[in-house]
């Protein structure tokens, strides 16, 4: 995965940032969870940083996480909002942030992680949730991209999975095309809260 992203990376930071953060989250925004002023967010694989950067134009304290280095400096230069706290961590394990957060992002990511990392963040994610916060997951639903080392999710593993947890399912949104209009691809997204 992160061979094939170095390989791309200013192609795929430049196609990520054509996206339209009202657009591609308009489900986390109807269900009342739009970024503002004192709310805390978790952007974790936050990629070119475009959700990082818009979150905090709107007020929101970020916290933006990604796997690799090099797409942290690229997100860091496209975005040098200086209150954005920009951290290289991975997922399942995430040992370097700590505090609560409010929303804590999860989008386009998901589908990296192998069933048991994916298992083990619900685990860790929920111990950096706040009291009301919601988890929002979005599914890359279609044929995964091989060479990016994707593989298959669905709604049902997350059903599955959330079991073993304090987390349950808020809302779940129906399928989605692709906001940056790739026809293979469609998504869904979950919140997910406490128990
Ligand atoms: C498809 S991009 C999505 C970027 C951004 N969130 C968006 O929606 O445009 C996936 C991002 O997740 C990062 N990533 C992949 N696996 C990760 C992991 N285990 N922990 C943290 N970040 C990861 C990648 O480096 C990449 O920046």
């Amino acid at each position: 995965m992160q061979k094939a992203y170095l390989k791309n990376l200013k192609k795929l930071t430049q196609f990520w940032e054509q996206g339209n953060p009202d657009e591609i989250h308009h489900f986390l925004i109807s269900k009342g969870f739009s970024p503002r002023k004192n709310l805390n967010m978790l952007d974790i694989g936050c990629g070119s940083g475009r959700d990082a950067g818009w979150a905090t134009n709107l007020g929101a304290k970020v916290v933006a996480v990604d796997i690799l280095p090099e797409m942290l400096k690229v997100a860091q230069e496209s975005h040098p909002d200086p209150t954005i706290k920009w951290i290289c961590d991975t997922l399942p394990e995430i040992s370097k942030v700590s505090g609560r957060f409010d929303v804590i992002l999860i989008s386009g990511v998901w589908q990296h992680l192998l069933p048991i990392e994916r298992k083990k963040s619900l685990i860790k994610l929920e111990t950096l949730l706040s009291k009301k916060g919601v988890i929002y997951i979005s599914l890359r639903l279609g044929e995964p991209d091989l060479e990016r080392c994707m593989l298959k999710v669905s709604l049902r593993e997350l059903y599955t999975m959330i079991k073993n947890t304090n987390l349950k399912i808020l809302d779940i949104s129906c399928v989605n095309k692709d906001f940056l209009n790739r026809n293979n691809v469609a998504w869904q997204s979950v919140l997910l809260t406490k128990n």
